[in-house]
């Protein structure tokens, strides 16, 4: 019976899948196992009674190691295991004790696992790791991670200019102080409903968040949640992009499409006009006519007289409004000369001094000292420069202050001609129709309506821009942009 017990235990021992050796307290080798002497080449009698170290190091005394394993499984009685190197091969030498009835060490077992594979499989995974990590520090996007209850678990370097915090990321306790307030919560529950995006994930939303600073920056986020093996959330990752100069160029896009709708208008109206005042021009000539060869049979006194001085009048009216929009539709042949912008802006004034509306305006210039020169029509600018200074006297009854600025950005050779008035300002309603051609708030027969949309024309046809930089009760200012003319160097 206890002989078939030992064939049995010795059966196991043969059948173990990986080298294995018994040795004694005194480094005696005492067996090994059939896969062993497979590995090793050598027969049971030939290791049996061997020391471990004549064995496995051809040496003749104890190495006396403190990093011996035998030694150290001696000394705790608990198993051990020593990774070993052997050329390409990895191996761990699992040391365990077999203890007797006293619990002292009687022989210790060393079983040689062949873990080459593992290791591979380690080093391909910390390589893949390697990578990863590298991947996130360098992507221009910002990468976020932090853990369940919101602390920062990893920051890139894109995030971190991001969110200016420098190099000591630190002082972010949360991950809530990224966002306005209430934002962060806001996000993670939209992370968790099935209905935006997916369950744990969110691409491509716009939403803003808070910089050390305190600016709040408008980015695309894309977040998700990390779970563990067993569906629990475990941690959550963002990806930001900054959307700063995406929407500073949408922002100029919009801008220059409202341009475009507008001279695009313009220039159909324009043409329209055109056609009109041509076929107006030539009735009017014979109403005029007729109605001077009328008033030479009629009295001094008579109400005939009366009426047909009315006629003559609205006739001649009508005579310069056709005026005013040939001007404005016959644009393109224009003399134009080089002259400085305040040259341009007194030559302007000086033919509106004299006008009665004016007199109880106080005209302030502030006018820069620069260089800056214009190459245009001289002519055409006056009447643009006489037709905002009319409308902002106008605008104040005659009465307030009226002030001209002139200045330059150098960079963009643009030159800036401002025109301030104390009036009664434009509202909100009337500001998109005000460059429109005939649109007028003042009493019919006093204005033709057609001052700004002719200032607007000319100052298409120069490469500049005309705009209400600021309106409100307190008075309005309107902005001329004009390109900067710049002598060819000699
Ligand atoms: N400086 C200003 N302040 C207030 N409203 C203004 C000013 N300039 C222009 N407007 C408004 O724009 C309208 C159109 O101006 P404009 O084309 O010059 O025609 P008009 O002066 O003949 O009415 C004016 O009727 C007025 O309502
Ligand atoms: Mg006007």
């Amino acid at each position: 019976m206890e002989n078939e017990e030992l064939n049995w235990r010795l059966r196991v021992f043969d059948s173990l899948s990986y080298p294995t050796l018994i040795i004694k307290p005194d480094y005696t080798l005492e067996s090994a196992n059939r896969r062993f002497f497979e590995i090793f080449g050598q027969r049971a009698e030939e290791i049996k009674g061997e020391k471990c170290y004549q064995f496995f190091y051809g040496t003749e005394n104890p190495c006396n190691s403190k990093n011996c394993p035998l030694v150290r499984v001696l000394h705790t009685k608990q198993g051990y295991t020593l990774p070993w190197r052997n050329k390409d091969r990895w191996e761990d030498r699992v040391f365990s004790p077999i203890l007797d009835d006293d619990g002292e060490v009687a022989y210790i077992i060393e079983s040689i696992r062949d873990v080459t594979r593992i290791k591979k499989l380690e080093s391909e995974l910390s390589g893949i790791k390697e990578l990863i990590s590298r991947v996130v520090h360098s992507s221009a996007s910002a990468i976020i991670a932090a853990d369940k209850k919101g602390g920062m678990q990893l920051m890139n370097p894109a995030a971190k200019e991001l969110f200016k915090v420098g190099d000591n990321a630190r002082h972010i306790k949360n991950a809530e102080q990224l966002y306005p307030p209430g934002k962060a919560k806001e996000i993670m529950s939209m992370l968790r409903d099935e209905n935006t995006g997916g369950k744990g994930k969110l691409s491509g939303i716009r939403t803003n968040i808070v910089a050390a600073d305190g600016e709040e920056i408008t980015v695309e986020l894309s977040a998700a949640i990390i779970y563990d093996d067993d569906d629990n959330e475990s941690a959550t990752m963002a990806i930001y992009n900054d959307l700063r100069k995406k929407l500073e160029i949408e922002k100029q896009l919009k801008e220059a499409q409202k341009q475009l709708a507008q001279s695009e208008k313009m220039a159909s109206l324009g043409q329209l006009a055109a056609g009109v005042a041509h076929e107006i021009n030539n009735p009017l000539t014979g109403i005029l006519m007729y109605a001077g060869m009328i008033m030479e049979h009629l009295d001094e006194n008579s109400q005939l007289r009366r009426d047909i001085e009315c006629i003559i009048e609205d006739a001649n009216r009508c005579r310069e409004i056709v005026k005013s929009l040939l001007a404005y539709s016959r644009s393109s042949d224009s003399k134009r000369s080089i002259i400085h912008v305040n040259d341009l802006v007194e030559q302007s004034f000086k033919l509106t001094r004299d006008q009665k509306i004016f007199r109880n305006i106080h005209i302030e210039k502030q006018l820069s000292e620069e260089m800056m020169l214009l190459n245009v029509d001289t002519n055409k600018l006056s009447q643009v420069i006489i037709n905002l200074v009319i409308n902002a006297a106008d605008a104040m009854d005659g009465e307030g202050r009226l002030t001209v600025r002139t200045c330059r950005d150098k960079s963009a050779q643009k030159i800036f001609l401002e025109i301030s008035d104390t009036g009664y300002g434009i509202s909100e309603e009337n500001l998109s129709k005000i460059f429109d051609p005939f649109f007028s708030t003042k009493p019919r027969g006093k204005s033709t309506g057609l001052g700004l949309s002719i200032a607007y024309g000319i100052v298409e046809e120069h490469g500049g821009r005309i705009s209400v930089k600021e309106t409100g009760p307190g008075g309005t200012t309107f902005l001329l942009e004009l390109p900067q003319y710049i002598p060819a160097e000699e």
